[in-house]
């Protein structure tokens, strides 16, 4: 796998500005999908699927996964973790399709180049969906989110800064990836509940991986 496997991608005009600094590029990494599905799968060998309870005492309906640096939550909120607090031992790295990935895709959504440092996967079965939120608990708000979407369809929720503001209903096909950042790089977002169905490639189930800049 070469570092610049995405860079002949087309361009525009299948780029879709949602808001300033977000931008969905539809089928971006679509030619891609059996690669970064396989990288996933070494992911998830390593980091098995777990359903994290959310602060308020939820168990989360989305299924997860990381590599680069490991996700937690507890009472306290949610934290970065740069070890596995079970063994001691530093979480996988991320694969290099994805971090090519990341990097193009930062590039052609206006960002410049991106290392991201972790990255969390997301299972979604069908009514698994994500409530609103800000993706906040990184320490660098001046890199973008890469989002990547492979597997059955969903509605990609975009709103403002505040939980209340209008939120516009994005569709997410497989092959698709958003970026956001600069003035949107707060702005709330979520999955509606996604609809049962089949793909071809990843079963019965949406899988998102998003690329964070975490520390
Ligand atoms: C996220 O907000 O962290 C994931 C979004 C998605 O699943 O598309
Ligand atoms: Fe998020």
């Amino acid at each position: 796998m070469t570092i610049d496997l995405f860079e002949d991608l087309p361009q525009p005009p299948w780029r879709e500005e949602i808001a300033p600094g977000a931008v969905v590029m539809h089928g971006f990494v679509r030619e891609h999908a059996a690669a970064l599905l396989a990288a996933v799968n070494s992911v998830v060998v390593q980091v098995p699927w777990r359903h994290m309870t959310t602060p308020g005492g939820f168990t989360m309906s989305v299924a997860m996964s990381w590599c680069g640096n490991g996700w937690n939550s507890d009472s306290n909120g949610y934290r970065y973790s740069q070890r596995d607090p079970g063994n001691g031992k530093q979480w996988p790295a991320i694969p290099d399709i994805l971090m090519a990935l990341a990097d193009e895709a930062a590039l052609q959504a206006g960002f410049g180049h991106f290392v991201p440092d972790a990255c969390l996967i997301n299972r979604y079965d069908p009514g698994s969906r994500l409530s609103l939120h800000q993706d906040k608990d990184e320490c660098d708000f001046t890199a973008p989110i890469v989002s990547v979407s492979l597997g059955l369809p969903a509605i990609f929720q975009f709103g403002g800064l505040q939980r209340n503001d209008k939120t516009k209903r994005i569709p997410l096909a497989h092959g698709d990836v958003v970026v956001w950042g600069g003035p949107s790089r707060l702005c709330y977002h979520g999955i509606m509940p996604v609809k049962e169905g089949y793909h071809s490639l990843v079963g019965s189930h949406r899988i998102n991986i998003t690329l964070r800049k975490a520390f």
